[in-house]
């Protein structure tokens, strides 16, 4: 039997609530589900994250630990699509020396690494069949079985578990167990997405240009009026981490301490001089012609797809084409971002 590890709670006097600080939001739905999560991190519940990709389910599972009991403990983390079948049962539970013919040397699973800790089951809905046997019954009986193991070992582990597939569905489906469903939400948080929180836009920003100054080097002071506007409008589909990439990439390429319009994705290739902000009316761009650059650039990227360049866009083909027809770009076929309306209008090209 392993020796208790007795965890000295919260030494450093920091509130373990005051952890959740570091989840930055504002918004009422996503304080809700902290509010959940820190009167749920004291315990040893099990909890299944879910929502889209991006919205921070690996780092609230990393809060969850750190507000824990545990944190003294290891975070063992554990990616179940990146283990092929064949190896998940070994990878999570171990296995002794000879259990297979590979198996040249005792090994210790994941499980067994985090004792005394957490263990965070990334993409959960991707665990093979067997492993997911294997893991109801260590969630029930607190013991893992190493394959070809002959003794049941003890463990003590909470485990927290992710996934951005609809877990129900793939109960219904017969591809994920339902006991162990049942049993691994004990509590079930839904992240919501970016669009659905706006309101954490402007602050998200500001954190992310304060951990890129630090990370860069850099004095930046933050983003211009124009483009805050532009982000907090953009859909985000990859979520805070795309919304985390764009500020990366603006300060990689921004000189300034202040982060322009044309520092992100809408302007990057397509020609920005004339969107710089400085307010020379004359130079300053209509949206017209943003929007006219921008569709341009989907078809470029798109090799002149619509559906996709649609989809890109966010908007439907019928609504593409009609915005190709106001532009007067609707014989834009070939043409890349530079191409005049004029010349396109020649151009002709596919439909
Ligand atoms: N509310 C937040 N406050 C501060 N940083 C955040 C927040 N949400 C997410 N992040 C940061 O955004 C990035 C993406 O978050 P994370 O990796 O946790 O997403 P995820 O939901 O696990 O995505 P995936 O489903 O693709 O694994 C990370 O760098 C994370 O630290
Ligand atoms: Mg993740």
């Amino acid at each position: 039997m392993r020796p208790r590890r007795i965890f000295c709670y919260h030494p450093s006097g920091m509130s373990p609530t005051g952890i959740f600080d570091e989840f930055i939001t504002q918004s009422p739905k996503a304080r809700h589900i902290l509010d959940v999560l820190k009167r749920s991190a004291a315990t040893n519940a099990t909890i299944l994250l879910m929502g889209e990709t991006g919205v921070g389910k690996d780092h609230v599972a990393r809060l969850v630990h750190r507000a824990s009991p545990r944190r003294e403990g290891p975070f063992v983390a554990v990616n179940c699509a990146a283990i092929p079948d064949t190896l998940a049962e070994s990878e999570l539970f171990g296995h002794e020396k000879g259990a297979f013919t590979d198996a040249k040397n005792q090994r210790i699973g994941r499980f067994e690494q985090a004792h005394g800790g957490t263990i965070f089951l990334n993409e959960i809905g991707e665990m093979s069949p067997a492993a997911q046997a294997k893991l109801l019954r260590s969630l029930e009986d607190r013991v893992v079985d190493r394959v070809g193991g002959m003794n049941p070992v003890p463990v003590d582990v909470r485990v927290l578990a992710a996934t951005n597939r609809e877990l129900e569905a793939a109960v219904s489906e017969g591809k994920f167990r339902e006991d162990l469903y049942y049993r691994l939400n004990e509590i079930t948080v839904v992240l919501p997405p970016l669009r659905e929180r706006p309101e954490d836009i402007p602050l998200l920003c500001e954190h992310f240009v304060r951990e890129m100054n630090a990370e860069l080097g850099r004095g930046v002071k933050g983003l211009s009026r124009t483009a805050m506007t532009f982000l907090s409008r953009y859909p985000f589909k990859g979520n805070v981490r795309e919304l985390r990439t764009m500020i990366k990439r603006a300060m990689i390429l921004c000189d300034s301490d202040i982060i322009w319009l044309e520092h992100l994705p809408i302007s990057i290739g397509i020609g920005t001089s004339h969107l710089h902000e400085e307010p020379d009316p004359s130079q300053f761009a209509t949206l017209a012609e943003i929007e006219r650059r921008h569709i341009l650039k989907a078809l470029e990227i798109t090799g002149q797809n619509k559906s996709k360049a649609a989809e890109l866009l966010g908007i439907d083909r019928s609504t593409l084409y009609a915005r190709l027809r106001g532009l007067k770009l609707a014989g834009e076929g070939a043409a890349n971002g530079s191409v005049e309306p004029a010349q396109a209008a020649k151009a002709g090209g596919p439909g």
